[in-house]
C-alpha cells in the first residue's frame, strides 16, 4: 500500500499560544509514527503581515526549536522552513490562474485580517489561501491536522485541487482535515466563546508556550467562568469547559474522566489543577527548547537537510503541473 503523507505548519508571527500546541502541534506527533510527515515553519505566510525583519528570522529559528521540544523528531519526519522550497511559491503562481478573486475575498481570515490591519490590505493577504494550498498539495498529501480555524482554507484547498485535476488531469491528491474535535479549538481565557489567539491584544486572554509557571498559574486563576459552580463540559458553559478541555490534554486523559476527577470541586479548586497540570507540562518543552537554541549550527543544518528533502519531492510536483500547464521544458 502507498504510504500516506501527512502535512502540517504554523506561521511564526507570534508567540504560539496552547491552542496553537493543542490543536495543531501536538496532534502531529503520533502521526509520526506511521506516516510520512512534512512540518514547515510558515514564513512566507506570516509576512502577509507587516513583520520585523530580525525578529521574523529570529521567530522562525525558534518555531523549528520549538517543534523539536514539543516531540517532532528529526529523523522520522521532514522539518524546514517554508521560504527554503522556492517550489511553495512557484506552485502558488500556477493555482492563481485557477483561483477566483470572488472566493478569495469570501474568505473569513481574510475578513478578519483587513479590518484588524486595514493600513495594509495587501496581495499577499487574500493570496493567503492559496500559498497554503501550494504547500500541501505539493507533497501529494493525504492529511493536514490543524485546529477549527483552518476549515475553510482547506475546503478551499480541496476546491482547488479538484479544479486542477478536472481541468488538466489527475496530478494532485485531495486532502482531508484531521481535526480533533475537542480539541479544535481552545477559547480565549477571558472570553470563552471566542478562538484564543496569539495576536489578542490581552496577554491574559492566552497561555503562551513562552510563559513562566506564575504567569500561568495568574492567567488561570482570573480565567472567566460561570455562576453555576459546577464542574461539567457543556456548550452552555464554555468557560468550564475550555479549562475541562485544556486539562484533559495535558493530563492525557479523556474529558468525561476530567469531570469526573473534579467532582464536587469549586471553581477555584478547578483552576489552580489547570495551571499546575499546564505548567508542569510547558516546562521540559520550555527548558528544551532554550538547549536547542544554544545550538544555532545544528537547527540550522537540521533545516538545511529538511528542506533538501523536502525539494526532492516538491519539485516533482511542481515538474507535472508546470508540463501539463503547458510550461515550455528549458
Ligand atoms: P497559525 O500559525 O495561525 O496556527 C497554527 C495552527 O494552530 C491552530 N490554532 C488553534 N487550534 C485550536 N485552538 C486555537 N485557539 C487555535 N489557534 C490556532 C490553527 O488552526 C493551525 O492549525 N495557515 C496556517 C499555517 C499554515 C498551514 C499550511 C497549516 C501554512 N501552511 C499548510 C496547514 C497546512 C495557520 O493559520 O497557522
Amino acid at each position: 500500500m502507498e504510504e500516506k503523507t501527512v502535512y502540517s505548519a504554523v506561521q511564526p508571527s507570534g508567540d504560539l499560544t496552547i491552542g496553537n500546541y493543542i490543536g495543531s502541534i501536538r496532534n502531529w506527533l503520533p502521526l509520526q509514527e506511521s506516516y510520512t510527515c512534512y512540518f514547515a515553519v510558515a514564513d512566507l505566510h506570516s509576512i502577509t503581515v507587516r513583520q520585523d525583519p530580525a525578529l521574523l528570522r529570529e521567530r522562525t529559528l525558534s518555531l523549528a526549536a520549538l517543534y523539536l521540544a514539543c516531540g517532532v523528531d528529526p529523523e522520522k519526519t521532514t522539518l524546514y522552513v517554508q521560504s527554503h522550497v522556492p517550489e511553495h511559491a512557484q506552485l502558488c503562481w500556477a493555482l492563481n490562474t485557477i483561483a477566483y478573486v470572488g472566493e478569495m475575498e469570501r474568505m473569513t481570515q481574510f475578513k478578519d485580517k483587513s479590518q484588524k490591519h486595514a493600513d495594509n490590505i495587501n496581495m499577499g493577504l487574500m493570496d493567503y489561501p492559496v500559498l497554503m494550498a501550494s504547500d500541501i498539495l505539493l507533497y501529494q498529501t493525504d492529511l493536514v491536522p490543524v485546529g477549527q480555524d483552518q476549515t475553510q482554507h482547506l475546503e478551499i484547498c480541496r476546491d482547488l485541487a479538484i479544479r486542477f485535476n478536472n481541468r488538466y488531469g489527475e496530478t494532485f491528491r485531495v486532502p482531508k482535515a484531521h481535526i480533533i474535535k475537542e480539541r479544535a479549538k481552545i477559547c480565549s481565557l477571558l472570553e470563552p466563546t471566542k478562538k484564543m489567539s496569539k495576536s489578542d491584544e490581552n496577554p491574559n486572554a492566552s497561555i503562551f508556550l513562552t510563559d513562566p509557571r506564575d504567569v500561568i498559574l495568574k492567567k488561570f486563576k482570573r480565567a472567566v467562568t460561570d455562576s453555576d459552580n459546577t464542574i461539567r463540559y457543556a456548550e452552555e458553559k464554555p468557560g468550564v469547559s475550555n479549562l475541562l478541555a485544556i486539562y484533559s490534554v495535558f493530563r492525557g486523559c479523556t474529558i468525561a474522566e476530567a469531570e469526573k476527577s473534579f467532582e464536587g470541586c469549586g471553581y477555584g479548586t478547578l483552576k489552580t489543577a489547570v495551571g499546575e497540570t499546564v505548567a508542569d507540562a510547558l516546562e521540559p518543552i520550555q527548558r528544551e527548547q532554550q538547549r536547542l537554541l544554544g545550538e544555532r549550527e545544528y537547527l540550522l543544518s537540521l533545516l538545511k537537510k529538511g528542506a533538501e528533502n523536502a525539494r526532492e519531492r516538491a519539485e516533482k510536483t511542481l515538474i507535472s503541473v508546470y508540463e501539463k500547464i503547458g510550461l515550455l521544458r528549458g
